[in-house]
């Protein structure tokens, strides 16, 4: 195996002969983060990639990320760093299943969060990320909400609106894990740190933390909050970008095994291997790209 400088330094030169670009998830792994030229949350990478000014994007990070970079690039290659990274949540509902649930609930909105397939965002109204789902609800003139897949994202939308959420099971293995008692664990050992969760946590889980927040919203709390210690809530790969950008704070996961095996799956020589063989390209069906396009710009114009 090559060392990791041969490595990166490997991914320089086939960035510059592809004129590629690497976007990178916040749960990559540490080393994978480093050869970023941008990186975020699922909203930032949407953004990123949609003005990106390359001939491809290197997408570090699951499935229906990679997917999201394609339908907004149609003209650009999209390579998935690691062909079998995928979002286990994402596979809880296909297209079939959001029309059967669409004819019980004609009536209702739908919102879709984007870690979904292209097939189940061309079903719906409009896209959401974690970032913006509130305001994505809002936005809507319908009175009941379609919400999919995230039941936990779903029912924290439900507490800050007035609309009715129809709430689909789908779940984050990894964030569903955590446990109230986890955080009143951890507040006893650090009771002046901050506590914060990702929204895919429960609702038991969220009622005890400060605040439920993205990872980029993570990121930028921390910065700017005078607190000197904070309990994570989310993946764990976030703790790399938040101990590098604040040596002088301290961060602890609310527990172990805050892990996505998904997005640890990619490593440097998955992304080197995806560059050099041009594989793992993630193309969508143009009528169902455009129609998946169609929910992700609505979305982008919304927040
Ligand atoms: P965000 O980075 O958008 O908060 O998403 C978290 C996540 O689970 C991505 O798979
Ligand atoms: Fe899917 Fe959860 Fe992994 Fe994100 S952390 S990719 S939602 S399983």
């Amino acid at each position: 195996m090559k060392a990791s400088n041969e490595l990166h330094e490997r991914i320089l030169e086939l960035k510059r002969k592809l004129n590629a670009v690497i976007a990178v998830h916040n749960y990559q792994r540490p080393e994978v983060q480093d050869v970023a030229d941008f990186y975020g949350d699922s909203l930032e990478l949407a953004r990123e990639c949609a003005k990106a000014d390359a001939d491809v994007i290197v997408l570090c990070g699951v499935l229906f990320m990679a997917e999201s970079a394609a339908i907004l690039n149609p003209e650009r290659t999209v390579l998935l760093s690691e062909g079998g990274a995928g979002c286990p949540m994402a596979d809880m509902i296909d297209a079939d299943d959001l029309r059967e649930w669409k004819q019980r609930y004609p009536q209702a909105g739908v919102v879709c969060y984007v870690n979904s397939s292209a097939a189940v965002k061309a079903e719906s109204d409009i896209c959401c990320t974690s970032a913006n789902a509130l305001q994505v609800v809002e936005s809507l003139p319908d009175n009941e909400i379609l919400f999919i897949p995230d039941r936990h994202l779903g029912h924290y939308v439900s507490t800050k609106t007035d609309k009715r959420i129809i709430l689909y099971p789908g779940y984050c293995p990894p964030h569903q894990r955590l446990k109230p008692r986890h955080i009143e664990l951890a507040r006893e050992l650090y009771p002046d740190a901050g506590a914060l969760v990702h929204p895919e946590c429960s609702a038991e889980v969220i009622a005890k933390a400060d605040a439920a927040l993205s990872t980029s919203q993570m990121i930028r709390y921390v910065k700017g909050d005078s607190r000197n210690a904070f309990l994570i809530g989310t993946e764990e790969g976030i703790l790399h970008r938040m101990r590098q950008e604040n040596p002088e704070k301290s961060f602890h996961l609310l527990t172990t095994g805050l892990l996505c095996p998904d997005m640890k799956k990619t490593t440097l020589e998955s992304i080197v291997r995806a560059m050099e063989e041009r594989r793992n390209i993630v193309k969508v069906p143009e009528e169902v790209r455009v129609r998946a396009k169609h929910a992700l710009d609505r979305m982008m114009d919304v927040s």
